[in-house]
């Protein structure tokens, strides 16, 4: 790539883009701008494509029956309170149309789409950000005030960006305010697979009890298949029945299917390899990092970590351009709201790849 090119994306993850005009193969990239599983996707998935790429002469299943009845075990709900997206992100574009919402509210920084999908759908996004000032914390009475006439909050456990992760008090206390004003919480629980006791913080046991509830969960980031495409979206009946009605049909191609239901069986020694993988590189990243006078390290319990540079004569949109060169990605998080163009973020990766993350951001920030 030409010095001085602007590699510049809304998301991260666009290794195409990096290889198309740096005019190097994508292999060549190592991308920490997307947070997906550094140990790639469970070893049984390829012969499970294998063996089903015959069956792409049909259409899909419409319904994701198989999947769904997978799901409804696995979480101990009714068939009828899942809905199977081909990613979560065409669910969180759905959910605003199908329902014909008017008003929601995002508590940023987050994930862009949140606000794109009820934008693009005709719904007025309101926005609580939360400030590096209070160490990202949400003030209740703020929340409650907010609140007013929103028809549904978004916020993602943990979050993406900052890598925090909201305890269940808390989120009892958001789904009470949001119960008593009329409004639906959706938690997106994208990244939660990737923490040490997701159970403990998960709402999906939650489901049965509360009606306002909507959980998003996405196979992407934790079983590393971003580029098959697959989420889903857990809670009330009603609000599922309706996004289902008014889904595109066959959006979730068949392969996707297939190993959605492989993934839900006989994870155990993947999930456990994964979480003691990113503790222990996370660790070793913020501690390497953290001799940088130049850096900020945000605390993570996620499999990436947000930093800001401190000193004002390079900006993340900056760096991120000289890490190009490097066949480098990391996410400047400028365009999040609530950050600024010194945050970035990058992804916990295998020991070999960050050390050469750590050796990049060494040379270029000292
Ligand atoms: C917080 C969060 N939720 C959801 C998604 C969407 O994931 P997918 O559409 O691949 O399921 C992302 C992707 O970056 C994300 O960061």
């Amino acid at each position: 790539m030409e010095s001085g090119s602007s590699f510049k994306d809304g998301h991260g993850g666009n290794v195409w883009r990096l290889a198309r005009e740096s005019g190097n193969s994508w292999q060549t990239v190592l991308d920490f701008s997307a947070n997906i599983n550094p140990l790639g996707f469970p070893a049984g998935l390829k012969e499970t494509i294998l063996n089903y790429l015959p069956t792409i002469t049909h259409y899909p299943d419409p319904e994701c029956q198989a999947l769904r009845e997978k799901l409804a075990q696995l979480h101990r709900i009714g068939l009828e309170n899942i809905i199977v997206g081909n990613g979560s992100t065409e669910l969180l574009h759905l959910l605003p149309r199908a329902l014909k919402l008017q008003q929601g509210l995002i508590i940023e920084p987050a994930f862009s789409e949140y606000e794109k999908g009820l934008r693009y759908n005709g719904t007025r996004p309101h926005f609580l950000e939360l400030s590096e000032a209070d160490g990202f914390q949400l003030d209740l009475a703020e929340f409650e005030e907010k609140l007013n006439g929103m028809e549904i909050v978004f916020l993602a456990n943990p979050s993406n960006p900052t890598g925090q992760v909201w305890e269940r008090s808390v989120l009892e206390d958001l789904l009470l305010l949001c119960y008593h004003n009329g409004a639906f919480l959706l938690v997106d629980e994208a990244f939660i697979d990737f923490l040490d006791q997701p159970e403990r913080v998960s709402l999906t046991p939650l489901l049965n009890q509360w009606d306002n509830l909507l959980v998003l969960r996405s196979f992407t980031k934790f079983y590393a298949i971003p580029g098959l495409r697959l989420g889903y979206l857990v809670g009330n009946r009603r609000i599922i029945r309706r996004m289902r009605e008014r889904q595109e049909p066959w959006s979730v191609n068949l392969l996707a299917q297939v190993v959605g239901q492989e993934l839900l069986v006989d994870q155990d020694d993947f999930i456990q390899r994964s979480r003691i993988l990113i503790k222990e590189e996370r660790a070793f990243l913020a501690a390497e990092l953290g001799r940088l006078d130049s850096i900020k390290i945000y605390p993570s319990q996620a499999n990436f970590l947000l930093l800001r540079l401190t000193q004002n004569d390079l900006n993340a949109t900056t760096l991120a351009q000289e890490l190009v060169q490097r066949k480098l990605l990391i996410r400047d998080c400028s365009n999040f709201r609530g950050l600024n163009n010194f945050y970035f973020r990058i992804a916990v990766r295998t020991r070999p790849e960050n050390e050469v993350l750590i050796a990049a951001l060494k040379e270029i920030l000292t």
